[in-house]
C-alpha cells in the first residue's frame, strides 16, 4: 500500500497510528509530501485524491481510498480486526461518532493554524478565529464530560482524539486545553507514550 505522507498532518498521524496498533505499517510505503500548502496543488497527490487533500491510500489493488476515517477502516478491515472498530452496531456508531468528533476538531485546529500562521495579517478575520477557538473549548469540554468510557480503551476514537490533543500540543503548545480537562488530561498523558504514537510523533 502506498500512502501520502505529512508527518505535521493529525489525519495522516490517525492512519499511521492506527497501520501501527494493528501490525500492519510495515505493509504501507509512506510517500512524503515535502511542503505541503493549502493554496498549492501536489500534483501527486492530487493524482490519487480528486479533492487534493491528504491522506490518501493506495492499495495493492490500485484502488484510492479517502478521507483518514474511511482509510482507518479499510485497515481495519485489511487486518481482519473487530476490536479497534467493533461490529457491534452501537459500540460501533459510538465509536464512529467518537472518531468524527475529533476529526472536526482537527479541521478547526488545522484551519485556524493556516489562518493565523499562514494567512497575511491583514486578510485575517477576527470574528471567524474566535469562532473556532470556542468550537474547540466546547467540543474539548465534550470529550471530557461525556467520552471517558470510550477512551478507556484503543478503538478507532481514541486513536483519533490522541492524535487530535497531540496537534494541539504540537501546534498551540500555549492553549492549556488540560486547563479544568483533568481526566482528558489523564487519558492521554498515558495514551501518548504508547509506541504508535511515540514513532509518530510530528517534526519539532
Ligand atoms: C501543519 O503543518 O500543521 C499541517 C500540515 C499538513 C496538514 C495539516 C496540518
Amino acid at each position: 500500500m502506498k500512502l501520502h505522507f505529512n508527518p505535521a498532518s493529525p489525519f495522516v498521524r490517525m492512519v499511521t497510528v492506527t497501520a501501527r496498533e494493528l501490525g500492519i505499517i510495515d505493509q504501507i510505503e509512506e510517500v512524503p509530501t515535502g511542503e505541503f500548502l493549502p493554496i498549492k496543488v501536489n500534483a501527486q497527490v492530487q493524482a490519487d485524491n480528486p479533492l487534493g487533500r491528504i491522506p490518501a491510500l493506495v492499495t495493492d489493488h490500485g484502488h484510492a481510498i479517502y478521507d483518514s476515517r474511511v482509510i482507518c477502516e479499510y485497515l481495519c478491515h485489511h487486518a481482519g480486526d473487530k476490536d479497534l472498530l467493533p461490529d457491534e452496531p452501537v459500540k460501533r456508531f459510538r465509536l464512529l461518532t467518537l472518531q468524527s468528533l475529533a476529526v472536526g476538531l482537527m479541521d478547526s485546529g488545522v484551519a485556524l493554524r493556516y489562518e493565523t500562521g499562514l494567512r497575511p495579517a491583514e486578510k485575517q478575520w477576527p470574528d471567524w478565529i474566535e469562532r473556532q477557538k470556542v468550537r474547540l473549548a466546547t467540543a474539548l469540554d465534550d470529550l471530557e464530560a461525556n467520552w471517558q468510557k470510550e477512551l478507556s480503551s484503543v478503538n478507532c476514537g481514541s486513536i483519533a482524539v490522541g492524535c487530535l490533543l497531540g496537534y494541539l500540543d504540537f501546534r498551540y503548545g500555549d492553549m492549556g486545553w488540560r486547563d479544568n480537562r483533568p481526566s482528558l488530561a489523564t487519558f492521554y498523558e498515558g495514551f501518548a507514550k504508547r509506541p504508535s504514537m511515540m514513532q509518530t510523533m510530528p517534526p519539532a
